[in-house]
């Protein structure tokens, strides 16, 4: 099968990108990646092949599967150093990233629907009102330009940068609980509108209803940001379908947070994708089929 064939029957489902729809003209950066290892998708390129990636074949290798008008798939997005620390000696991720790693973060956004994140990775890290960066725009076509960005929180508070009107930027969603109280709940309706205010759970945020919730809106390809607390919620539910990591190649010791923080829960995952960068691995890991 040629790849052509791959991109017009079966890949980046909903999504009306074909060859030829020069999804990042000239703004590509080679970033000289190296597949390692697929398992499917990707045409007649085979694991080791060092042939440069381009940019179609990478919005192939992290293409969402395809979903009936219920499901939905969550995706969780980190980096993390050799030493598994999820941030630099600063507490911010940008310290431990590296060009690819900050291709694939905008790539996943454009692929989303949605990007799910933690109040406190928002408050930490600055979040805005998400968008995508034009050479990924072609991923966009029937479907709003920028992904929704759901905070959740459970104290109910908006982060400061996310209740700032931005131009041209998706629109935020709060997610959070009973125990934030009426008045949190008042606060967070004022600064985004009453019908952007989700309440789902009594102590602690129902990640499922709240996954649930967001599929009702149409919002099904869910990518998680974060941080650490958030990811071990979702992973101790059984809600995340998938992890996409990149390891950075640096030790950074001291004590930092890993990926997941919060209530110890194992769950095995197998590695479906793996590509190396000037030293960085990239890779998604999703459950056992
Ligand atoms: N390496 C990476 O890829 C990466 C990615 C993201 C973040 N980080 C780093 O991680 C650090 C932040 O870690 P963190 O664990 O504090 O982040 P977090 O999970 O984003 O934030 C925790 C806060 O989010 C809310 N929250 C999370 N899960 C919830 C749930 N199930 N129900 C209700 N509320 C929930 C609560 O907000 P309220 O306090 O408002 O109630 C909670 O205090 C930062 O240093 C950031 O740079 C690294």
């Amino acid at each position: 099968m040629t790849p052509g064939t791959l991109l017009d029957s079966k890949v980046l489902h909903r999504i009306d990108f074909r060859r030829g729809d020069n999804l990042v003209e000239n703004q590509w950066k080679d970033f000289d990646m190296r597949l390692l290892l697929h398992d499917d998708n990707l045409g007649p390129r085979s694991p080791g092949d060092s042939a440069e990636m381009d940019s179609e074949m990478l919005a192939l290798a992290y293409a969402y599967p395809p979903l009936s008008a219920e499901q939905s798939w969550v995706r969780a997005n980190f980096i993390s150093t050799l030493d598994g620390a999820a941030t630099g000696d600063d507490g911010h991720s940008g310290s431990i990233n590296t060009g690819a790693d900050r291709e694939v973060f905008q790539l996943l956004r454009a692929l989303s629907d949605v990007v799910l994140v933690g109040a406190g990775t928002a408050r930490v890290e600055g979040y805005k009102r998400a968008t995508v960066k034009n050479r990924w725009s072609a991923l966009r076509k029937g479907r709003p330009a920028h992904p929704t960005t759901a905070v959740v929180s459970r104290s109910g508070g908006v982060p400061a940068g996310l209740s700032k009107a931005r131009q041209d930027s998706g629109e935020v969603l709060m997610l959070t609980c009973h125990r934030a109280g009426a008045e949190a709940i008042d606060l967070a309706r004022g600064a985004l509108g009453r019908g952007h205010v989700i309440v789902a759970g009594e102590d602690t945020v129902d990640l499922m209803a709240a996954v649930d919730a967001l599929a009702m809106r149409g919002l099904q390809r869910v990518l998680c940001e974060g941080g650490p607390h958030l990811m071990g919620d979702l992973t101790a539910v059984g809600r995340l379908d998938e992890l996409c990591l990149t390891i950075a190649p640096i030790l950074v010791g001291g004590q930092h947070p890993r990926i997941t923080a919060g209530a110890s829960a194992a769950v095995g995952l197998v590695p479906r994708l793996l590509i190396e960068s000037q030293g960085s691995i990239l890779g998604r890991w999703t459950a056992p089929d």
